[in-house]
């Protein structure tokens, strides 16, 4: 048992399943209180290790876990179960973070390694904490591809809804937005967004590279779509599992200026079809999909002003 104050422990399961299956596995753990998960690619398996807070029931945990695994068609898998204590996990994960060039033109990379650029290119510095986005993950990395080809960019008014580590806020004050609100529900996501935007923005240059208006300061604050409600935004960055974009999408809708974007990523290529249904009941229409894998990231505008722009 963990002791208040000293080391604390946590269950851990470990077992192989086929790459096609991860994302499913992943989720599901997830979905039964899992707070860390660990993919490794080993002879064509990719061996999961998933972490429970000790109080989390693991006969329950197991159970539902093989029951999905045979529903997956997966069989014979052998769960090795143990406890363990506590790491380093930030220290564990800065091992494992390089630069990683995202788009063509845009390269995240660690607060201690310098990458140098051309001209046009962007690299963005990010300290890692336990917030998501270090440029790694396709969801990220789709929706800076898709933030580079919005004809609006530049001078747009930008929410950037579950901001993680500020990359998105940051990349959108560094490729000409006028405003930049970023938002989380998780505290320490806000913190680790606000270190990167000082990071990033407190001694680059203060104009924007196209000659226009002062850079802009990402304004971060803890919350959700909520905390916007009013406001309008030119461009909307959604980097949000499906299933909490979905009861958005209204919301997300009224905050859009009248040819404002919307840029949804986290979805999984197999969301597709059900997204965009969605989008359809909201008052929203796909204009354009990215794919990386088994991700996609879609734009969307009011469909009044997407069909209009059809038409
Ligand atoms: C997948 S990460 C995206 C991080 C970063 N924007 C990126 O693209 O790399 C999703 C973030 O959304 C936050 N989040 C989850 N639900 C949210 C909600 N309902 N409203 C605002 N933020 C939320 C999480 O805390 C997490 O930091």
């Amino acid at each position: 048992m963990p002791v208040a104050g000293l080391t604390r422990t946590w269950h851990r399961l470990r077992f192989a399943v086929p790459r096609q299956a991860v994302e499913e596995i992943s989720n599901l753990c997830f979905e039964q209180g899992s707070c860390g998960l660990e993919t490794r690619e080993d002879a064509g398996l990719s061996q999961l290790t998933a972490w429970f807070p000790v109080e989390a029931n693991m006969a329950e945990v197991r159970h539902r876990l093989a029951a999905q695994l045979i529903a997956e068609g997966i069989d014979g898998i052998a769960i090795e179960a143990g406890l363990e204590e506590e790491r380093d996990w930030i220290r564990e994960w800065r091992r494992f973070f390089k630069p990683v060039w995202a788009t063509p033109r845009i390269v995240v990379h660690p607060s201690w390694t310098r990458v140098d650029t051309n001209p046009g290119e962007i690299a963005i510095a990010i300290e890692p904490e336990m917030a998501f986005g270090t440029g790694g993950h396709e969801s990220t990395q789709l929706v800076l591809e898709a933030m580079e080809a919005v004809p609006s960019m530049v001078g747009s008014a930008c929410l950037d809804l579950g901001t993680g580590s500020g990359v998105l806020a940051i990349a959108a004050a560094l490729m000409g937005a006028r405003a930049v609100v970023a938002v989380d529900i998780d505290q320490i996501a806000v913190e680790n967004a606000e270190r990167n935007i000082e990071l990033n923005l407190r001694s680059s240059p203060p104009s924007l590279p196209h000659g226009g208006e002062r850079r802009p300061w990402p304004q971060v604050m803890r919350g959700s779509v909520e905390i916007v409600a009013g406001q309008r935004f030119d461009l909307i960055l959604a980097n949000l599992e499906s299933q909490i974009l979905r009861p958005m999408l209204t919301q997300l809708g009224e905050l859009l200026s009248a040819d404002g974007v919307v840029i949804f990523s986290g979805l999984l290529a197999r969301e597709r079809s059900g997204f965009r249904q969605s989008l359809r009941e909201a008052g929203l229409t796909e204009s354009e999909v990215y794919a990386k894998g088994d991700w996609i990231c879609c734009a969307a505008g009011r469909t009044s002003t997407v069909q209009a722009g059809r038409g």
